[in-house]
């Protein structure tokens, strides 16, 4: 196998909580994902990210680690895990963790430890400021809850989280703790592990001093941080340097030249990463909550200069969604019952034909739109329900418009049960589940999508044995045609002699292609039952060798 295997590959994501009750208490668990890795094995993916799997106060679903070396107890123990493992891998699927080293939960015992006092052993594990004249060290707000800084009597000083309260950030500096993470990732990957998606990798290392006379946002600071990379190489050659495995980090709010320091061909750091620039297009005046609608003409110009920017030098992420996203069809598509299979289709095909490795979300491969909820008490996730008291309890946003903005944006959209039939519970779980069904269960589950040759289900499968193996998919260039078309997203891919061109319509009204329209004839994936030369009726999609 050619040393970058993970080009070849497609991968699925696992958020466990809602993809499939195993023990019937109505939270997904590794008894659950055992039953249903021939399902995803199904689907022509190579591969499956796990979300934290770890024991954690779920403050933020798992991203709040109290225990790295161990098994949530929701979800299993480390004898299922190793499991489900064993037979992902007799499967032919590989697997990797998600490693969260930016922050631990304020329950881990390092951070019990680190707060008794100035002088143990674990003081210097997480961030501790002294006030300043009697206020926070400085003016940064959380990411997700109030201020950046909490004050601990104990040691009558303040910790900084970037995000909740209950996620103190890890001091990256302590060579200690560094030393710490690394045996706990080769302990992991010990067991047989493929690798790591790195949570909010670009975060990890932090200006010293801090900065006292600052503005609120702390991203100017805490992004790309000094030592960042500094500390992503010594991590490879003490760990990732020594296994067979692959890494791709999230890092939000990056360049592309950036993603290059992080993951280039030679960077001696990552494999890829996660940038979020083609899914933040709509952040405006409330930050991430916003209603807005994608424009097309931007999209079209950010993905074409990732493509191109990252060609020769690095390599792509493709994901239109995960756990922190709206559904892909909702958000880019339509998920009107007259659009959503189309709009599915569509989206489907117009990023996994391009360069990189596809990120598949739980229920995208079956079209699942967001939920639609109402009301605030439907919500579980910590960020919405800030945001929600933050904008109404403040009297700017009026409580109605909110809740809009929440069913468009939150991160529970993404986090309601997968849908696997139309019997009680959506076939998720035998009992009533930790967070409300979507709307459209109903019409919407893979039993119904497995008997229909028409649906967003075999559409994926054939996209994704497509790609497979095909040199087009993985080196061919690629070259976006009608750049400043408002409706259609039109590119062609080229290698070795051989072309495809891809041409999607984005909106719901039929547009007019004559002039990039191929040869009915070459038309090889097709979202319509019938041909329409030269016009592109609402989101049709054509694909031509
Ligand atoms: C990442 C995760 C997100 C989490 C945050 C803090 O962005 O994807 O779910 O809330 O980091 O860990
Ligand atoms: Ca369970």
């Amino acid at each position: 196998m050619e040393k970058d295997w993970y080009k070849r590959m497609a991968f699925y994501q696992i958020w466990i909580r809602s993809f499939y009750d195993g023990n019937g208490d109505g939270i997904g668990d590794l008894y659950g994902v055992y039953e249903k890795l021939p399902y995803i094995k199904s689907l022509g993916v190579d591969g499956i990210w796990f979300s934290p799997l770890y024991p954690s106060p779920n403050a933020d679903y798992g991203y709040d680690i109290s225990d790295y070396k161990n098994i949530h107890p929701d979800y299993g123990d480390l004898e299922q895990f190793q499991k489900v493992l064993d037979k992902a891998h007799s499967l032919g699927l590989k697997v990797i963790m998600d490693l969260v080293v930016n922050h631990t939960s304020d329950e881990h015992p390092w951070f019990l430890e680190s707060k008794k006092s100035r002088d143990n052993p674990y003081s210097d594990y997480y961030i501790w400021r002294d006030g300043k004249n009697g206020k926070l060290p400085n003016n940064w707000d959380s990411l997700f809850e109030g201020k950046a800084w909490e004050y601990c009597p104990e040691r009558d000083q303040y910790y900084l989280h970037i995000f909740a309260k209950k996620q103190p950030d890890l001091n990256w500096q302590n060579p200690a703790l560094r030393d710490e993470i690394y045996r706990m990732m080769s302990w992991w990957l010990n067991k047989g592990i493929d690798g790591f998606r790195m949570d909010v990798i670009s975060l990890i290392s932090k200006p010293d001093p801090i900065p006292r006379d600052t503005g609120s946002d702390l991203s100017p600071y805490c992004i790309n941080g000094p030592q960042v990379h500094t500390y992503l190489k010594e991590m490879r050659e003490k760990v990732l340097a020594k296994y067979d495995i692959m890494t791709v980090g999230e890092c939000p709010g990056i360049t592309v030249q950036e993603a290059q320091k992080y993951a280039g061909t030679d960077s001696g750091e990552l494999n890829m990463v996660f940038q979020f620039e083609h899914t933040s297009l709509t952040d405006g005046k409330y930050g991430k909550w916003s209603a807005d609608r994608t424009d097309l003409v931007k999209l079209k110009e950010v993905l074409n200069r990732w493509q191109n920017g990252l060609r020769e030098t690095s390599w792509n992420c493709l994901f239109w969604g995960n756990h922190d996203q709206p559904r892909a069809v909702s958000k880019f598509g339509c998920d009107l019952p007259e659009y959503r299979v189309l709009s599915a289709k569509m989206l489907c095909a117009c990023l996994y034909l391009m360069q990189g490795t596809p990120y598949i979300y739980q229920g995208e491969e079956i079209g699942m739109p967001n939920p639609h909820f109402t009301s605030l008490e439907q919500y579980r996730d910590i960020e919405s329900i800030c945001a929600y008291h933050d904008f109404v309890d403040s009297g700017v946003v009026e409580k109605r418009m909110m809740l809009t903005l929440l069913a468009h944006t939150s991160r529970d959209n993404a986090r309601t049960p997968m849908q696997w039939n139309s019997r009680f519970c959506a076939g998720f779980s035998s009992a009533p589940p930790w967070i409300s069904l979507g709307y459209s269960w109903r019409a919407v589950n893979v039993e119904q999508e497995e008997k229909d040759e028409n649906s967003v289900l075999h559409f994926y499968r054939d996209i994704l044995a497509f790609r497979k193996g095909n040199p087009l998919i993985r080196y061919g260039t690629f070259e976006l045609l009608c750049a400043d078309d408002p409706h259609i997203f039109a590119y062609v891919r080229t290698y070795q002699g051989k072309r495809l061109l891809v041409i999607c319509n984005f909106s719901e009204k039929s547009q007019n292609a004559a002039a990039i329209y191929p040869n009915p004839e070459a038309i090889r994936f097709h979202n319509y039952p019938s041909i329409t030369p030269a016009v592109l009726r609402p989101f049709e999609l054509i694909a031509a060798l």
